[in-house]
């Protein structure tokens, strides 16, 4: 079952920042041997470990030596120094300070950056990636996009009508099953315990802010970008509030994902993690979230994909969703849905001291 607590726990960094302090730490505060990321707040080192990480396609392990994270013993950290300094110069003096490339866009994903294109490796014709064409005629716009969603999930009224939602159902994780419950109020708290064999393990948004804990542990405080991210899956009416969440909210090209033709809209705004939201042209329906955590040498992405659309009550809800990161995924499948039912708000606030 530890892989299902780290699923779970994906972002959680191992070190417990509060979010709510008043003058957040630096990273050169909160650590012992920091060069490169001295100003950026502490609770974005680890975010930022990981985005190099997967970047290069490592472990913590390749640069750092096992429980004594400062040590500069391992030429990889040193090389990885190095490396940043070698970033922020490219984007300073080519790209206006923009942060065009990333540890990723040589790396792709190994420690050690090809040079030169592979060959072709079968005589079949080579695949181009699927480009969609822009429908002749009218291309929709952002009202219009938003509209169709609405619509497609029952429209607002209907939407309006149900205030709470309990789901039951079960996650699964690398071949592994464990029940879950996801309890949602209007208008955006939420939690999810997961009934492990060893106890239970909880993510949950107050309403404010969001905190995880499971069994026998001292619930934590979420970072403040977790916490964003935790508030936007916490949204109650998302679909008719899509507009006021995001400030910022425009139509990308069209894509494709698995078979489906999808609308693109790219959205932002204040105290919200940026999204990519993938709407079906068809039926309307929202298939896939992928929102970034910001780190000052990259975007960490987590992708959510929504499936099994039903019906309770006159609205539709994903019965089934999955949710990526560089580093794991999981999937949710929900078996009932009831609406309407009254939850206490005590279900949604962090305890103090040790969870039960
Ligand atoms: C490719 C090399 C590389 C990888 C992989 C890497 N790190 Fe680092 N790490 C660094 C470098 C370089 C620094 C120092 C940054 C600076 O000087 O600004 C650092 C600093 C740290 C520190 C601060 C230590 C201190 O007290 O000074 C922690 C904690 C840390 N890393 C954790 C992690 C974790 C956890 C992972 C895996 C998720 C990880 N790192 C993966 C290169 C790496
Ligand atoms: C402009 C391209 C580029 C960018 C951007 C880039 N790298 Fe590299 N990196 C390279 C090349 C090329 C090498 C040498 C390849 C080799 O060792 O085979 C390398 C080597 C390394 C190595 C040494 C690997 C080893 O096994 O010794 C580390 C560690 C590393 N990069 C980390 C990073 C990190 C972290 C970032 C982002 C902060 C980054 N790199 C950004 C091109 C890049």
């Amino acid at each position: 079952m530890r892989r299902l607590f780290i699923a779970l726990t994906l972002t959680a960094a191992p070190f417990a920042l509060s979010a709510q302090t008043a003058e957040p730490k630096t990273a050169e505060q909160a650590f012992h041997n920091i060069v490169q990321l001295k100003d950026i707040p502490a609770d974005q080192l680890i975010p930022t470990m990981q985005f190099i990480s997967s970047s290069l396609g490592v472990e913590c392990s390749f640069c750092h030596v096992e429980g004594k994270m400062e040590l500069d013993e391992k030429p990889t950290k040193r090389s990885a120094r190095e490396m940043m300094a070698m970033m922020m110069a490219i984007n300073k003096n080519n790209f206006g300070d923009r942060r065009e490339v990333t540890c990723y866009s040589c790396h792709h994903g190994s420690a050690h950056p090809a040079s030169y294109p592979p060959v072709q490796e079968s005589d079949a014709p080579a695949h181009a990636a699927p480009a969609i064409a822009e429908p002749a005629g009218a291309v929709p716009t952002v009202d219009q996009i938003t509209e169709k969603y609405v619509a497609a999930l029952g429209g607002a009224e209907a939407i309006h009508k149900i205030t709470s939602r309990v789901l039951e159902g079960k996650i699964l994780v690398g071949g592994n099953e464990t029940p879950i419950e996801v309890l949602t109020k209007a208008p955006n708290k939420r939690v999810s315990i997961s009934h492990m064999s060893s106890g239970e393990s909880f993510t949950a948004f107050d309403g404010t802010a969001g905190w995880m804990g499971s069994t026998g542990r001292p619930a934590r405080e979420m970072s403040a970008a977790e916490s964003g991210a935790s508030g936007l899956d916490a949204e109650f009416y998302l679909a008719p509030r899509l507009k006021e969440i995001f400030t910022q909210l425009r139509r990308g090209r069209p894509e494709e994902i698995g078979g489906v033709e999808c609308e693109t809209l790219i959205g932002t705004g204040p105290g919200r993690p940026p999204v990519r939201l993938y709407f079906d042209q068809k039926s309307g329906l929202l298939v896939r979230m992928v929102r970034f955590a910001e780190t000052p040498l990259g975007r960490n992405p987590t992708q959510i994909d929504y499936a099994d659309y039903r019906e309770v009550d006159g609205v539709k809800t994903p019965f089934r969703w999955t949710l990526a990161r560089p580093n794991g995924r999981f999937t949710i499948q929900i078996a009932d849905e009831k609406t309407n039912v009254p939850i206490d708000d005590a279900k949604f606030a962090k305890p103090t001291g040790v969870v039960k």
